[in-house]
């Protein structure tokens, strides 16, 4: 749905020019909901306003759904819905006139426009709010705003830029809930977040982006077992019956790094997942197991482990 090729934006400067992206490829499938993180700066929004059309790559290209960007930009916009990083309104206009206003940039028949705006307007909540202007709505009231535009041309790829930034706990829910239907009816989702929870709540597959570079692609899944092998896993185990005895033989099982003990049992910390022999060990040991509890490295530590690498080298 996304495929992009050595996409590359240099900002000239007045006395020097700076590379912003940096020959980035990557592709996005349909149906996914592929998450874009990297640190302030990173990149991110200059090559979401590439992939939507806004901005001309200096080198290097990107299609959306077979549409080059530039060579065939009415038509990939078609496609997309966009909730750009600072949403910009006309704000004199009404809220319901300006979904309309786009509703006709898109061509949607008159009859329908209204209907479809309204329709909108009170999905994410706006519908006491529809007749007045846009300068009167609050910061969050102009997200939701964004959010219901972006889908008036009932988008096949939806590119979120900091979507949640600046949403009520309650808008935030309802976007994530709307994001999630729209999914699964289909609609691909690139979702740009510096709230990793909530990727790692809606995405499979992120990219990190570092200093305009690709830092990795990949599942959360795959990236946390790469990073699981640098990191420390913990295996929180309540039990009773621990002996000094049975401390020392999970001392001496491979992968255990140290063995502490807790309030209702102990904790192995391990380089990678072996809960299941400990559980073994331990029962055979005739300790009785309450319960086990793994904590993997979450995406904020991949995040934080491979974005750090970046800045040492
Ligand atoms: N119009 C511009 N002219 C010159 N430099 C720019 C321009 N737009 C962005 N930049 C620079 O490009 C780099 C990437 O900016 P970008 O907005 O893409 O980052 P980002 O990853 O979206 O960061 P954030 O998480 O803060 O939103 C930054 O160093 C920024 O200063
Ligand atoms: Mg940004």
């Amino acid at each position: 749905m996304i495929e992009a090729q050595n996409l590359t934006k240099v900002f000239k400067g007045f006395r020097k020019s700076f590379t912003a992206v940096d020959s980035i490829s990557f592709r996005v499938e349909k149906g996914e909901v592929f998450g874009f993180l990297g640190p302030n700066g990173a990149g991110k929004t200059t090559t979401i306003r590439m992939i939507s059309g806004i901005s001309r790559p200096t080198r290097g290209n990107v299609k959306v759904c077979g549409y080059d960007t530039i060579l065939d930009n009415v038509k990939a916009k078609k496609h997309i819905g966009l909730i750009p990083e600072t949403p910009g309104f006309y704000d004199e206009m009404k809220g319901i006139d300006l979904l309309c206003f786009y509703a006709e940039f898109y061509g949607i028949q008159k009859v329908e426009r209204k209907r479809k705006a309204r329709e909108l307007l009170e999905t994410v909540g706006l519908k006491d709010f529809m007749g007045g202007k846009v300068k009167t709505y609050s910061h969050g009231m102009k997200k939701r705003l964004a959010l219901a535009a972006s889908l008036i041309n009932d988008p096949e790829i939806l590119i979120l830029d900091e979507p949640s930034t600046g949403l009520d706990p309650k808008g935030i829910s309802l976007f994530r809930k709307m994001v999630k239907d729209l999914n699964n009816k289909g609609v691909t989702v690139f979702l740009s977040s510096h709230i990793l929870s909530e990727v790692e709540q809606m995405c499979k597959r992120v990219c990190i982006l570092s200093k305009g570079k690709i830092i990795a692609v990949d599942s959360i899944e795959n990236l946390s077992k790469k990073i699981g092998m640098k990191t420390q896993i913990n295996v929180f185990i309540d039990a009773e019956g621990i002996t000094d005895n049975v401390l020392d033989v999970v001392r001496k099982m491979s992968d255990v790094l140290r063995v502490e003990k807790t309030g209702t049992g102990i904790n192995v910390v391990c380089s990678r997942n072996i809960s299941p022999a400990v559980n073994e060990t331990l029962v055979r040991s005739g300790v009785k197991v309450g319960s086990i509890r793994v904590t993997e490295p979450s995406l904020e530590e991949i995040f934080l482990k491979l974005t750090g690498e970046q800045n040492e080298s």
